[in-house]
């Protein structure tokens, strides 16, 4: 399964490719997972990346591409990868279409998850993550329970949050008819529950 999670910020993309990742037994490829281990590791990546992520603006192509190339090549990427947050736009779409070509193993599907923007604002703005499993809760739909170590994000301020959608709106979308060119794209309705939306997913998948 080769497949690419589509959808603006917290359309719920992380916690579908969580689920995604364990059905199909391939690894989750997270760009901004990659970017935040970065900053926490402290490298020049990190520091390069910490300033734009925090305030919502896109990493350049060129550092994002490089680590994807790195990651989709190793072993355990195989048989397959969920990629999440990555690509975001259409020069990264390319570098990925010319990677997979090049390594003889095209993507099945892409999936776009719908949410409506007032939803994606609460969504962020109340997400919450165990820094020592990386897991995603929310304040309202997924309360974490009491033991867990939370994170809130830096870039999930609500100023921030609406650059990012910003962002998504200017780049990202550009992405839907890429990808509808190629005969790959399947839109989901992302509002219902997590395992509703992931029912949908799996539908979608088998059309
Ligand atoms: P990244 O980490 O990729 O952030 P994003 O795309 O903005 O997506 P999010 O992680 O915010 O949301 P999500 O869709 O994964 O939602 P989640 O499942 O967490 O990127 C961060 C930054 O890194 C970028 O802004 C950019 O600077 C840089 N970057 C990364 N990739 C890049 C690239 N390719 N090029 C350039 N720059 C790049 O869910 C959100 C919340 O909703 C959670 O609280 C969750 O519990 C809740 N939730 C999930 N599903 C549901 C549901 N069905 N109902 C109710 N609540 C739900």
């Amino acid at each position: 399964m080769r497949l690419i999670l589509l959808g603006a910020p917290a359309s719920g993309k992380g916690t579908q490719a969580a689920v995604l990742t364990e059905k199909f037994g391939v690894p989750k490829i997270s760009t901004g997972d990659m970017l935040r281990a970065a900053i926490t590791a402290g490298s020049e990546l990190g520091k390069q990346a910490s300033g734009l992520m925090n305030e919502g603006k896109l990493v350049p192509d060129t550092v994002v591409i490089g680590l994807v190339k790195e990651r989709v090549s190793q072993a355990d990427a195989k048989n397959g990868f969920i990629l999440d947050g990555f690509p975001r736009t259409v020069p990264q779409a390319d570098a990925l279409d010319a990677l997979l070509t090049g390594l003889g193993t095209p993507l099945d599907k892409v999936v776009q998850i719908d949410v409506s923007r007032d939803l994606l604002e609460e969504r962020a703005t109340l997400r919450r993550t165990d820094k020592r499993t990386g897991h995603i809760y929310h304040l309202k739909y997924s309360p974490p329970p009491s033991d867990a170590e939370l994170e809130h994000r830096a870039d999930d301020q609500p100023e921030t949050v609406k650059k990012r959608l910003d962002q998504y709106d200017a780049m990202t979308a550009a992405l839907l008819p890429h990808y509808e060119k190629l005969g790959l794209l399947r839109r989901v309705d992302g509002v219902g529950s997590p395992s509703e939306i992931t029912s949908r997913i799996l539908a979608a998948l088998d059309h």
